[in-house]
């Protein structure tokens, strides 16, 4: 690649990779011709196809890496050696196939192991925030920077809050000067991704006003990632059922909150239709428990937990933090949970469909946009 004069940037981490390669790829294609993985083809059979597609004229090649085990990503990066190294966060996805999060971490930070020396370029872009991503810092021989809100990060958010619309707005710092910055991305989980990207971009020489204007004009590439649609009769549909884990359940939960506020002062109800979060493993029971618990924090009008065992323990939760009755509801499956909003469902509500990828609850988002349809194989 180098040899092209093409720089590669790879990144990882347990939520939030297609959403920040998004952005990383919008705010470098402003700046010189950059090629990106499309969607989350992030495997040893999608990096190859991608990196394939750069050309001489190529400046930067994004390339997005997953792991479901140790080895994965020092298996990748042995196919296309990356300068630049960014790891986002360790979460829990996956869990149950690696065994706990210090496993995920080292899966992870193969990324930077894999990175060239500070002396021939190597750049490891560290998420300040997370202990276990931080901690990654004396596994590289790459210069570190870091990125966060905690005060020692190089690339730094500051005044962080959503707007009334649900977006995250902030003055971002970089070593070379501050500029403001409002996402037409909905949730505050993408501050994190927006100074991840924001780190990138500084480090391949832009500077903070053109990264700035570029994050707040940067769009979603890939579908039903908090993709937000407002129908006819004034009900939105917030489509975040690509996939779910904890942090990311919270995040969605917070910004459907934040979203429905105004709605909700007119009268209007926030609801979260939320499925399983699968391969937590034995904290299964006790995520899923908090999740519910946290819609009644946020003041959620309405809980549809849709499907079996977990969705039965999202319900639990709820009914454990605020003896919820009828605010929350269990329904057996996506067709179930259709009817029921469709005949509940005023001008004004705001809809929150989320779970993971393997519920398929993207049907009910899509079905509820388009208002004559049944739930579909589509
Ligand atoms: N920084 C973040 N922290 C927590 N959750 C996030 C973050 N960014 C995005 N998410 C949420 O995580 C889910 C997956 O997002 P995204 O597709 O960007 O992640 P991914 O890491 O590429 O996932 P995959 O492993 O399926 O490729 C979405 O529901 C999104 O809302
Ligand atoms: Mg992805």
């Amino acid at each position: 690649m180098e040899r092209l004069g093409t720089d590669v940037v790879a990144l990882t981490g347990s939520a939030g990779k297609t959403s920040t390669k998004d952005l990383i790829a919008q705010v470098l294609d402003r700046h010189a011709p950059t090629v990106w993985t499309p969607g989350s083809l992030n495997n040893e059979i999608g990096l190859p196809l991608t990196a394939l597609r750069a050309s001489a004229e190529t400046r930067h090649l994004v390339l997005e890496m997953g792991a479901r085990g140790i080895g994965h990503i020092r298996y990748l990066t042995g196919l296309t050696p990356p300068r630049i190294g960014l790891v986002l966060n360790v979460g829990t996805a996956h869990i149950g196939e690696f065994g706990g999060r210090e496993q995920i971490a080292v899966a992870k930070g193969e990324l930077v192991e894999a990175l060239p020396s500070a002396e021939e370029g190597g750049i490891a872009v560290l998420n300040a925030d997370d202990p276990l991503v931080r901690a990654m810092a004396d596994r590289t021989k790459a210069r570190v920077t870091l990125f966060g809100e905690a005060d020692e990060a190089a690339v730094r958010a500051e005044n962080v809050h959503l707007t009334e619309t649900g977006r995250p707005s902030f003055r971002l710092h970089t070593p070379t000067g501050c500029s403001d910055v409002t996402l037409r991305l909905y949730g505050e989980h993408h501050v994190s991704n927006a100074l991840a990207a924001a780190a990138v971009a500084h480090e391949l020489g832009m500077p903070v006003e053109e990264i700035a204007t570029a994050l707040s004009e940067a769009g979603t590439l890939s579908r039903w990632r908090m993709e937000v649609t407002e129908r006819p009769d004034g009900v939105t549909i917030v489509n975040d059922a690509y996939n779910a884990n904890p942090e990311s359940m919270r995040a969605a939960l917070r910004a459907l909150a934040a979203m429905g506020r105004a709605a909700q002062a007119r009268g209007a109800r926030t609801w979260a239709v939320l499925g399983k979060m699968a391969e937590l493993g034995d904290a299964s029971l006790v995520e899923h428990d908090a999740v519910g618990r946290l819609a009644v924090r946020l003041n959620v009008s309405k809980l549809v937990a849709v499907g079996d065992r977990e969705a039965s323990w999202l319900q639990l939760g709820a009914y454990n933090e605020g003896s919820w009755g009828e605010e929350s509801v269990h329904v057996s499956d996506a067709q179930a949970a259709v009817d029921l909003l469709r005949s509940e469902l005023r001008p004004g509500d705001v809809v929150l469909v989320k779970a993971s990828r393997s519920v398929g609850l993207e049907q009910v988002a899509l079905a509820l946009l388009d208002t004559e349809g049944e739930v579909t194989g589509r």
